[in-house]
């Protein structure tokens, strides 16, 4: 009955799904923060449409919150549902085959930006609430949802808010659909995620550029310093040259370990196919599973500085700056290691030159226990819709409000998510499976079910 009501509602989901998709909720482009408001404000109808009790949206000075809850069951367990309403800039717009903001569905699946992260994902639990509603007339358990809408730009407010009204958002376990499978014969649930640290480094040499004739050979190049310094921050092997970053990695699990020894994803080659590189980089002395999920990395996502315009100019640029971010083990807090950071920098800077470190963004990693009761019962109705165990799998990208949930509501976060790794997140032509977003609404009906008997 469940099952039929949720493939009979699917098409009635997808309209709204693509209803939500239209509104181009750009985070990082004020200018389009009118759009995230307008994406918010949809969130908050459609939860109202759907019974819940108390609706209301916050942060009105910067970008919203939505926060609903319908708990009318003292002896039932809570879900705090949460996701994010805002997605990554679309550029570049000429690789987009269908444009990004008018969802399209080819060949079973929906392309759009947010029709994987975080939208698409969110109409998983939505879906299976709905459906339930339908059924049983009301949802199994006590229900709560948050969304945010900084979570692409790495913004602290949801953090905050989790801190601030913690009694209002206790709950039993948190239920995030923001992560994805090994792929779609290998079901499995998001273990860990890494933390983050972004950073801009500038660098000052001269006063002023200079003419690089006068002054070559006497004269500071702040942009030769920045690659001699990102040189000795990272090794050709793939070793960041920050000791503290290795010393908080947790201990690979049984569960894990007999998975990455079985390898029945075939990972390495997976990761060749979706990257189509000749080979991995990085630390080839380490698993992928590890490299990818567990252990630190370092990367530079762009360069400023000099002459980049046509033709050429002989100048010796007077400032250079760098955009350069860190992934941390899970369970390894930030701020230490943006000190750690920030003490490798002034260790490996050639010497002379003013150096400024500004972070841009910061956030922990976090653990969910495998075996944790609630993971169980999720473990549970994902077997029964993929029909096969789901597999632990870390996760190397971050949800920054997952460790506050962590630490400040102290309910394990269960991170089950539907994606896929070719979904293309954050590239042009993002897509959802829309068998991934059927069958997790599957899963997720079922999961609610068994947590309300
Ligand atoms: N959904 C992603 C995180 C993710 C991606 C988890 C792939 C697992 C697999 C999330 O929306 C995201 O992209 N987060 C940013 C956070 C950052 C801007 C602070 C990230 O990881 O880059
Ligand atoms: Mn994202």
């Amino acid at each position: 009955m469940l099952s039929k009501t949720i493939d009979a509602q699917f098409e009635t989901r997808l309209t709204e799904l693509k209803d939500w998709l239209a509104i181009p909720s750009i985070s990082a482009l004020p200018e389009h923060h009118a759009d995230v408001r307008k994406a918010g404000v949809w969130a908050q109808k459609y939860l109202e449409s759907m019974g819940f009790t108390h609706v209301e949206m916050t942060g009105t000075a910067g970008l919203p919150i939505v926060y609903a809850e319908h708990c009318p069951y003292p002896d039932k367990p809570t879900v705090l549902f949460y996701g994010h309403v805002d997605v990554q800039p679309a550029d570049p717009l000429e690789l987009w085959k269908t444009p990004p903001f008018e969802a399209t569905i080819r060949d079973g699946k929906l392309f759009a930006r947010g029709a994987n992260d975080d939208k698409g994902q969110c109409m998983v639990w939505l879906g299976a609430l709905q459906a339930l509603k339908t059924v049983h007339g009301h949802f199994p358990v006590n229900v709560k949802v948050i969304l945010e809408s900084e979570e692409e730009i790495g913004g602290h407010a949801v953090d905050d808010y989790v801190k601030a009204h913690a009694e209002k958002l206790k709950c039993d376990a948190v239920i995030v659909c923001d992560t994805s499978m090994y792929n779609e014969n290998t079901p499995s649930i998001c273990t860990s995620l890494r933390g983050i640290v972004y950073t801009e480094i500038s660098v000052q040499g001269g006063k002023t550029d200079m003419h690089s004739g006068h002054y070559g050979g006497v004269a500071p190049n702040p942009l030769h310093a920045l690659t001699l310094l990102i040189s000795r921050l990272k090794n050709e092997d793939g070793h960041i040259n920050i000791p503290e970053l290795y010393q908080a990695i947790p201990p690979v699990t049984e569960d894990e370990k007999a998975f990455w020894e079985a390898d029945p994803v075939n990972f390495t080659q997976s990761l060749h196919e979706e990257m189509a590189t000749p080979q991995l980089y990085g630390e080839n002395e380490h698993s992928p599973y590890a490299r990818t999920g567990l252990r630190p990395t370092l990367e530079v996502h762009g360069i400023i500085g000099g002459f980049v315009g046509e033709g050429s100019k002989t100048v010796i640029p007077a400032k250079a700056s760098v955009k350069l971010s860190l992934r941390l083990p899970p369970g390894m807090a930030p701020q230490p290691a943006l000190e750690a950071l920030t003490k490798a920098v002034h260790n490996h800077m050639p010497q002379g030159y003013k150096v400024d470190i500004k972070t841009h963004g910061m956030g922990a990693g976090m653990a969910t226990e495998w075996d944790n009761p609630y993971m169980l019962k999720a473990r549970k109705a994902m077997a029964t819709v993929y029909g096969k165990e789901p597999a632990p799998m870390r996760m190397g990208g971050s949800v920054p409000v997952c460790a506050v949930f962590d630490s400040v509501l102290k309910s394990p976060v269960l991170l089950v998510g539907f994606g896929l790794p070719d979904d293309d997140l954050h590239a042009p032509n993002e897509k959802y499976s829309l068998n991934q977003l059927k069958k997790g609404m599957h899963t997720m009906a079922l999961l609610l079910e068994d947590l309300g008997r």
